[in-house]
Formats: C-alpha cells, structure tokens, sequence
C-alpha cells in the first residue's frame, strides 16, 4: 500500500488537499484521515495530478532507429506521463492485426520501467478487412489512424470517400488533417512551412465535414485558431510545439525544426492559445516523432521532433504563470484523452481508479536541455528554455516508477478500452 500525503490535489474539476491511498494498483482512498501504509509519500507542498495520458506518440518500433519502449517509456515517465497512445507508421507499419499482435508483443518483451500504453491502428487503401478486425465489441487498437496526407512517405488516404467510410466503421478515428492535393500545388514554393500552408489543413478538415454525423472523428496537432473553429464537429488536438514554438526557429536551428503540419507564423501560434481558451481544444498529444541527428542534418530531412518529456512541464510552466488554470491542465492532458480514447480507469483522481499518479514539484525551475532528457535521438527543439514546475515523482499502479531522476523496474500495461 502507498501513501500520498498533505498534496494539493489537481483533478479536472477542482483543487483540494487530501490524502491518498493507492491499494493493488488502484486508488482505494481519497481521505483527510491517515490511514497506514507501507510506502509513504510526503507530498507537503507539492502538487499531485493524475498521470498524464499522451495520445499521440511515435515510439517507432518495430524497424527504425529513432526511439525504442525502453527509451520511450523512460522518457515518457519521466516528464510525467503515465500512458501513451503509439501511432502506425513503424516499419513495417501496423496495418493488420497480426502486425498490432505482434508489437504488443515486443512491447511486453521490453525491460522495465514501461508505461501504460495503447496503440492506434493504421489505415491504408485497401486493409478495410483489417480494421473491421480489430474495433468489433471488444476493440483492440486505441483508434484508427488516417493520414490524409504523405508524412515522411507515410501511409496515405486520398478517397475521401473511404475515409467516410472508416469513420462509419471504427469506435474513433484519428486525423492527420493535411490535404494531399493542396500540397502537391505547393510543390515548388521554397521552403518546407510554404510547400504545406494552413491552407492545406483547412482544406482537409473541409473534407472532413460531410461526414461528422457518421462517426466519432479527432483531429490531430491544428495549428491555429481558423483549424479549431472549422473543425468544431471533431474532437481537437494541439501540441506543445505548436503552442510553443513558431516558423522563425528553423532559421536558428533548420531543419530540426522541421516538422508536418509546420510551425506556423507568430499569429497563428497565439491564435492557438486563444482556441485553447476558449475551450476549442480538447487534447495536448506530444506528437512525439524523434528523428536521429544524423538524419536531421540531411538536406531533405524527416519532419517530426521529440516532445513527450517536456509536454507537461511547458504545460506547467505556462499554467503557473497564469495561462491557464490547473484544473484545465488537467483536463487537456489527463482527463479528456482517457475519456475520449475510452481508456478505463485513467485520467482521473477518484476512488476505483487506477494508481497512475504525479507529483510536481511547482517551485523546481530548470532549463531545458537535451542531456538531462531521455530521448534516444539526444536533441530537443526547447534546448535552454528555462520553465518552472516539474514532475519529481512517478507512479505507475501504485508503484513508485520514477524519483528524483531515478528510474524503478516498473511495468504498465496495455489499457483497456471502454465502449
Ligand atoms: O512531423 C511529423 N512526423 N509528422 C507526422 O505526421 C509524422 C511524424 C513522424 O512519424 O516522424
Ligand atoms: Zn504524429
């Protein structure tokens, strides 16, 4: 048994100060008593929120070299997330279901720590067969995952009409909301940003609107606040590196900074803030896509950055100074992805749920540099940003997974789907 006591408890709904019992995995208790416990967490001072559930993470594995379970999972448990969501796109991507079978099963053959983890499932031109297997009454993949668009050659869908089709068919369908066809009139513009404008993805989720009555849609990284009101059908999500960073990084750093959809103009990126304020937003998903440097420095580099490590404390060190309240922090990273993914017992501090638990420190202010961080590919686009709140503790079923810097032989597991 583990106790967190005298926190300052964060759920999606409210602040309070309690004390927490987590039993067998879940959370037994929430209580102002003290009951006894063989493990005990001071947490005096200390923030305690729910483990946060990143929906949108490449790990990479099976067959490429950018990130592996093993660092992923640190990286991820590290910066306070408890739970990720793996996209397809591996090699050989996860198109069938004997391929999902077969990356659950190298994901359990990793060493521990391991986070909890979901995976989405990939859709192409010709695996319908292959979905329908796997979101019957007892769905096995987190989403189905279209790319309406090549990223880094990429699966891509291009027949809009069995996208509709596929989103009639699956529990949830996740969307890269880039439009081929828009892109391809780019073609020659000169640099990355400009060979895919915001035009492009609003031209996608244009696409997507006939269809907002068949299914449940969530649209991945929009950019700026035009994207969030026309996909106001669709569930919507931002990412750090959109809220944080914008399209003049890659003059410092080329094309590290490379990433799809692009880094926006400085406009669009506040206009991003102004839709998560106004409650147009309902997930912060990493995007965590590491590439390795050596391919980085090629000339017709990959898009993608790492992000899964420093999600929550950019997060944090913006709720702190009043950007947004904790309460909605919560709600973005913890809550609504676990709600919307259907995954049981996450995203939330209350009795019978599961002991993925956080402890940040507020008062911790660090700078940001890609030594301390976990990431296979050894660089991140935030390197020297100076933030305050950090996660110091992470709990994992009710085991302490990472303590100041530390990493324990803990394992999460794969999730269960709610339907
Ligand atoms: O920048 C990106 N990188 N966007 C994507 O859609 C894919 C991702 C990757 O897998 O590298
Ligand atoms: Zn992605």
């Amino acid at each position: 048994m583990l106790l967190i006591k005298n926190g300052r408890i964060i759920t999606h709904r409210e602040i309070f100060h309690a004390n927490i019992l987590v039993n067998k995995g879940r959370i037994t208790q929430i209580t102002k008593a003290e009951p006894k416990a063989d493990i005990i967490i001071n947490a005096d001072g200390k923030l305690v929120i729910p483990g946060v559930v990143d929906p949108h993470v490449h790990f990479r594995q099976p067959g490429l070299k950018s990130e592996d379970w093993n660092s992923g999972s640190k990286s991820a448990i590290a910066g306070g997330v408890t739970t990720v969501l793996d996209m397809p796109n591996t090699n050989p991507p996860t198109t069938t279901l004997s391929r999902l079978l077969e990356k659950k099963a190298l994901i359990e053959r990793t060493n521990p720590p391991l986070v909890n983890y979901g995976l989405h499932f990939g859709a192409k031109e010709d695996n319908l067969d292959e979905i329908e297997k796997v979101v019957g009454k007892t769905p096995l993949a987190a989403s189905v995952k279209i790319f309406m668009a090549k990223s880094n050659e990429s699966l891509l869908i291009k027949d809009v009409n069995l996208i509709g089709e596929i989103i009639r068919r699956a529990r949830i369908v996740c969307v890269h909301a880039e439009d081929e066809e828009v892109i391809e009139k780019f073609f020659n513009m000169p640099n990355h940003n400009s060979k895919r404008p915001k035009i492009a993805a609003l031209s996608a989720i244009n696409k997507l609107i006939p269809f907002a009555n068949r299914g449940r849609v969530y649209v991945l990284h929009v950019t700026s606040l035009e994207e969030a009101e026309l996909a106001s059908p669709f569930y919507k999500e931002a990412t750090p590196h959109h809220l944080f960073l914008n399209e003049e990084l890659m003059k410092r750093i080329g094309n590290y900074a490379k990433v799809n959809p692009p880094l926006r103009d400085e406009k669009d990126r506040i206009s991003l803030w102004t839709a998560l304020k106004r409650g147009l937003i309902d997930c912060i998903g990493s995007d965590h896509a590491p590439h390795l440097k050596e391919d980085k420095e090629k000339e017709d580099a990959p898009s993608g950055m790492p992000g899964v490590e420093t999600s929550l404390p950019l997060m944090l060190n913006s709720s702190l100074n009043g950007m947004i309240s904790l309460e909605k922090l919560v709600e973005l990273m913890c809550y609504n992805p676990a709600r919307i993914f259907g995954l049981k017992g996450k995203g939330t501090l209350e009795v019978g749920a599961d002991g993925d638990i956080v402890i940040v420190d507020k008062d911790l202010e660090k700078k940001v540099t890609a030594d301390e961080l976990h990431y296979k590919c050894k660089w991140t686009p935030y390197e020297g940003m100076r933030l305050r709140g950090w996660p110091i503790i992470t709990i994992i079923g009710g085991e302490i997974a990472y303590k100041d810097g530390e990493f324990f032989p803990v394992r999460g597991r794969e999730v269960v789907y709610e339907v």
